[in-house]
């Protein structure tokens, strides 16, 4: 076994799953004035601190992608944040692209950018405490779209990204978010959604990443969220199941989707229904930002004083989560 696959294998094992707390400055603004909290470094901190120090840690998160503001930060009491997440037995890892950019002569379209400079960056991050990094590549579905110019690129910078991760001896996820955005069906989304996990493999491939100390961050096989033609939960875990299937080489030892603007239940019980219908061999999990954090959030805003409070909220989900990594949730369990 190899250290990445040891790495891999602890962030994603024991029905764990990962915690995106890797927002950047913008969108955790975004986020915390829409609660009317202002976006302050200490209010970010105070908000991350609270969730890295929930008992929840312990038991259902194995992971935790930070932002760089984030994992430069100390703690309220002294501390590292990384060595704060290392302590309950999770690893730390960074999200470390740059954004994704309009690609030029694409029909309006998005590159994911980050590489230059970047072997420099991860040996920082490394030395900070990161095991893993995440990168995002992100694409339409429309007429057109995505375009081959845009599968190609991203997938190309997901495996040029993957190899300097390796190279500093941590796990890359490999993040390609088909968005859910527009009035597409569920049928063009398994078909576009194949074409560019199959478009990462094949770049991964010649770029000789070792696919067994990476993790895929896929999204769901679903309708577009202004499609008139939605399909039922159990259909979405068919769907996401084939299109996995016959995209992912064996080796690959786990997936955590991304919940990609799913309702914190919609997203919980896909992943349970996935899992209950799970007949290959990789690890299926969550990986969620919104999903894990958006009642929690919401309950902070109303006195951001209120640590236990906003840790018991979170708790709830990360178990619920975990639950479905399982196959072993179900709507009853909410309310208990
Ligand atoms: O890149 C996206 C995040 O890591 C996951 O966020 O679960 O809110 O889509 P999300």
């Amino acid at each position: 076994m190899s250290e990445l696959n040891k790495i891999a294998l602890k962030i994603l094992s024991n029905d764990k799953g990962i915690l995106a707390a890797d927002e950047s400055n913008g969108t955790m603004t975004k986020r915390l004035e829409s609660v009317n909290i202002q976006s302050t470094p200490e209010n970010r901190l105070l908000f991350r601190e609270t969730l890295f120090t929930a008992n929840s840690m312990k038991n259902c998160i194995g992971g935790v992608i930070l932002y760089d503001e984030t994992i430069n930060q100390i703690s309220n009491e002294g501390k590292t944040i990384p060595s704060i997440i290392s302590d309950t037995g999770a690893v730390p890892g960074i999200k470390v692209d740059t954004g994704a950019k309009v690609l030029a002569n694409s029909l309006d379209e998005k590159v994911t950018e980050g590489l230059d400079g970047l072997r420099e960056r991860l040996k920082k991050y490394y030395e900070l405490g990161a095991r893993f990094t995440k990168w995002r590549g992100v694409y339409n579905i429309e007429e057109k779209r995505p375009s081959k110019l845009a599968i190609i690129s991203n997938a190309h910078a997901l495996a040029r990204y993957s190899a300097l991760v390796q190279e500093s001896g941590m796990v890359p996820i490999v993040e390609p978010e088909v968005l859910m955005d527009g009035e597409h069906s569920a049928e063009d989304c398994l078909t576009k959604t194949s074409e560019v996990i199959q478009k990462c493999f094949e770049e991964l491939i010649v770029h000789k990443i070792d696919l067994t100390g990476i993790i895929l961050k896929p999204n769901m096989i679903l309708a577009g969220n202004k499609s008139k033609n939605k399909i039922s939960n159990e259909e979405v875990s068919f769907k996401t199941l084939e299109c996995l299937k016959k995209s992912v080489p064996n080796e690959v030892p786990g997936i955590a989707f991304l919940s990609g603007g799913q309702s914190e239940i919609e997203a919980t019980e896909n992943l349970n229904l996935i899992n209950k219908n799970n007949d290959t061999n990789f690890i299926m999990t969550y990986s969620y930002g919104r999903a894990l954090q958006q009642s929690a959030l919401k309950f902070w805003s109303k006195d951001i004083k209120d640590i236990k409070g906003t840790q018991n909220i979170f708790n709830h989900r990360a178990k619920m989560n975990t639950l479905a990594a399982q196959g072993k949730w179900s709507s009853e369990l909410e309310n208990k």
